[in-house]
């Protein structure tokens, strides 16, 4: 037992400390945080340096720990890493807002997405920084501008060749004005405050996954205590095929929710982000397929609604089979306030899910709103015509298999028809429609003599799936002995239109961490 002096004299430096930590100390001496971090990273009066002056995702925090430990030697035992990302992100998290921009790069798979600079500034840090990483990497963080202006030396220690890597500027100079930019565009602000939010329960979910399809499924999420979830539903294609799917989920900082499920025999991984009573968010598959699916996710509770009407548009002249999914759909027969619009049939296939076949006679461009008994169902877009279609991604990228332990990288593109809207001749009034099932092929887009990369790059599924065929290796009856890189066209064709993208067949990325 301690003598009674001491136990009143530590109380009262116990109380002298938080009273002088109290304002900005997020983490308190029984966290892991405290205890792993603060032995090198002192306190100060903005709580533990470093840690409480950058804000960001759950998964630039893993890189950070797990740098922590290999460069560093901090011990990170066995359930440590999940520990502290639940601790860290808590409060030292981005908002729901500022992380959708970056989700993107919340998923291990091959994002597709281009990084285009907008404005001088934005063009600066891009020939200074997105030469190693992504944009998305660096727009992951909030800190303040003391931080941002560390990350100068940072980068000469960790990558000392930045200097000669990049002789065409003088990187520093250039560097200390783009990290005085961040200080100010992107800064620390405040410790995030998690909401007490749980994302268990039973909800209903409407998704897309490209090259495949609509689907609508459901999930249900049972708390199994501190942020964790076992997650069991399925999902139903349009063309009723159905996958059951199981595994776990974490919810980080009250708000980003990642799930590992397993769907049929492929591990899947999901990045969502719940708020306003929503789960918003991607899920995909493991290399090579990477494919990745869209999805929203409403309470199964929260009553009478319509969730999705699909296809959301109709072409004119054409009876099209449009499907209005909810929960718990009215009785009531389908409306709409556009005279052009007919419904020829109508039939319930389920509780949340009604199947209608409509008819648009309208001569120009327009939009109906639907009804459906008193619930109103939502837009549907009245287009003349398809006007022409657009290939996504615009430039795919694919990667070469790197031996047993680096899959191949595949390419999922989709056609997008487009409307030319109420003024065929302005483009900024333009309308995208969605996807349509149109047919895919490679072909030449030469770019030297005797260019031979589409001899090489394989071949193309129908629906727009592409995956290299072969490993990063020579090719000794290739000119040079190359591999099968190669920068070849995409062409889909849909009824009487057609639109390329560009796919570039590259090497395999050996450097998985870095985004
Ligand atoms: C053994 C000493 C040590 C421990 C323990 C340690 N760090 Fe660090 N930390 C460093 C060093 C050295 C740096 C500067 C170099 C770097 O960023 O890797 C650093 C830098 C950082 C940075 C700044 C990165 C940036 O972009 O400016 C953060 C954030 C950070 N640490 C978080 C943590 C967290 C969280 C823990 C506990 C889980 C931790 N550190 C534990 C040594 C340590
Ligand atoms: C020469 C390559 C290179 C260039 C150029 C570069 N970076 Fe980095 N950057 C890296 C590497 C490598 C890491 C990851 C280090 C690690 O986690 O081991 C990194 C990490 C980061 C991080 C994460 C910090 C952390 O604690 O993990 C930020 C933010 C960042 N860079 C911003 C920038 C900015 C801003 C610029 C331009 C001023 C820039 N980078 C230019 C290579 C580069």
């Amino acid at each position: 037992m301690m003598p009674r002096a001491v136990a009143f004299t530590s109380a009262i430096l116990g109380l002298f400390l938080l009273g002088s930590l109290a304002p900005a100390a997020a983490f308190d001496q029984r966290s892991l945080v405290s205890q792993k971090c603060a032995g090198c990273h002192k306190l100060g009066v903005n709580g533990i340096s470093a840690v409480e002056e950058i804000r960001t995702t759950v998964e630039e925090w893993a890189v950070i720990v797990d740098r922590m430990a290999r460069l560093w030697d901090m011990p990170l035992d066995a359930g440590d890493m999940d520990r502290l990302l639940k601790e860290l992100t808590a409060t030292q998290s981005l908002s729901p807002d500022d992380q959708r921009q970056v989700a993107y790069l919340s998923l291990q798979h091959n994002s597709q997405q281009m990084e285009v600079p907008e404005g001088e500034a934005e063009q600066l840090l891009f020939t200074a920084c997105v030469r190693c990483h992504s944009a998305g990497k660096i727009y992951s963080y909030r800190m303040t501008p003391e931080r941002w202006k560390k990350l100068k030396t940072f980068h000469a220690y960790m990558t000392p060749t930045i200097y000669f890597q990049l002789r065409e500027m003088r990187w520093g100079e250039v560097a200390d004005k783009v990290l005085t930019g961040l200080g100010t565009s992107h800064p620390y602000g405040q410790a995030w405050t998690a909401p007490d939010t749980s994302a268990a329960g039973r909800w209903i979910i409407v998704g897309r996954e490209a090259g495949r399809g609509e689907y609508r499924g459901e999930a249900t999420l049972t708390a199994k205590g501190d942020g964790d979830f076992a997650m069991q539903g399925s999902r139903e294609f349009r063309d009723g095929k159905r996958e059951d799917f199981m595994g776990d989920a974490t919810l980080y900082g009250g708000y980003a929710l990642r799930t590992r499920t397993r769907h049929g025999g492929s591990e899947t991984y999901g990045a969502y982000i719940l708020d306003k009573d929503e789960v918003t968010g991607e899920m995909h598959y493991p290399a090579p397929r990477f494919r990745t699916a869209q999805e929203r996710w409403v309470p199964a509770s929260s009553g009478a609604r319509i969730l999705g009407i699909s296809p959301s548009y109709l072409v004119k002249g054409r009876e099209t089979t449009v499907r209005i999914q909810g929960i718990d759909l009215p009785d009531g027969a389908l409306s709409s306030d556009n005279s052009a619009l007919t419904v020829k049939q109508q039939r319930r296939l389920d509780r949340d899910l009604i199947e209608v076949v409509l008819l648009n006679e309208a001569d120009t461009y327009g939009v109906a709103s639907l009804r459906v008994g008193s619930l109103e169902a939502g837009k549907i877009t009245l287009a003349p015509r398809v006007d022409y279609l657009k290939v996504v991604p615009e430039t795919g990228r694919a990667r070469l298999a790197g031996g047993a332990h680096v899959p191949p990288e595949s390419v999922q593109f989709e056609a997008i028809a487009y409307s030319n809207g109420a003024s065929a001749s302005d483009a900024a009034d333009d309308v995208a429609l969605g996807p349509v099932p149109a047919q895919f092929t490679l072909q030449e887009a030469a770019t030297r003599p005797g260019d031979d990369d589409l001899k090489w790059a394989g071949s193309i599924e129908s629906n727009g799936y592409y995956v290299p065929p072969g490993d990063y290796a020579p090719i000794p009856q290739r000119e040079y002995g190359q591999e099968a890189s190669g920068w070849v066209a995409v062409k889909a064709t849909y009824e009487d239109l057609a639109a390329e993208a560009k796919l570039a067949v590259t090497v395999p990325d050996f450097v998985k961490r870095i985004r």
